[in-house]
């Protein structure tokens, strides 16, 4: 499988969504990201249904949506309803993580786990055989255009080796500091899913920067 690429909408221009979703919807885009920030969990507040629900009218791609809220189980049907196909938890806001990844695959969607950069990747040895996506943070949640960590290869790396060792089908995704300089490298260490939001939307032409960041 060649990798994904999903734009982050947190960087788009909200003034005009739906101008940058159908610029999502014609490029080579393979998922939408949509970041659900609750001020609690981290320290800032994106938005919250009545802007998802916008997103799922106007999207013709799958929602990748990366939930960096405390108590996320509260909310996995109305997330569904929204349109989440893939619905993401944080280890770190879970304390029953094997019910809550359950919960997402009965309710029909797809089951993420995401970890912070301080989050060794050995915690999920014993749930990596029940998930579908890991997403490994590369900046510390909350906000987007912050400068990528350098150890995020390192835990590529061990991820993969675990992932093949335990037959799991886990796809491994890349959230914060992606860009033109660093994407190669990362889906040469193992990346299956690259998150894109600054590097997207700063640039003079967006949709050439997502064909870009598909090219290998
Ligand atoms: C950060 C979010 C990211 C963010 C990535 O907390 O989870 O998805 O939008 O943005 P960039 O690509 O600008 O680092
Ligand atoms: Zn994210």
């Amino acid at each position: 499988m060649s990798h994904l690429v999903a734009p982050s909408v947190l960087s788009a221009n909200f003034a005009n969504l739906q101008q940058d979703i159908e610029m999502i919807n014609a490029s080579k885009a393979d998922w939408f990201h949509v970041d659900i920030m609750d001020g609690v969990f981290v320290p800032n507040i994106s938005f919250g249904f009545p802007v998802l629900k916008v997103i799922q009218q106007l999207a013709k791609k799958p929602l990748d949506v990366h939930l960096m809220i405390v108590d996320p189980d509260r909310y996995a049907q109305a997330f569904k309803d929204a349109g989440a196909n893939t619905l993401t938890f944080h280890l770190e806001a879970c304390t029953h993580l094997h019910r809550s990844v359950q919960n997402i695959k009965n309710l029909g969607m797809k089951a993420g786990v995401a970890i912070n950069p301080h989050t060794p990747v050995h915690l999920l040895e014993d749930i990596i055989a029940d998930i579908d996506l890991v997403c490994v943070m590369s900046v510390n949640p909350g906000f987007g255009g912050q400068k990528f960590i350098e150890n995020t290869y390192t835990k590529i790396k061990s991820l993969k080796e675990m992932i093949l060792r335990r037959g799991s089908k886990a796809l491994i995704e890349i959230d914060g500091g992606v860009d033109l300089q660093n994407y190669k490298k990362l889906v040469s260490s193992g990346a299956d899913v690259l998150v894109a939001g600054n590097t997207v939307f700063s640039s003079s032409d967006p949709k050439q920067t997502i064909l870009d960041l598909k090219q290998i």
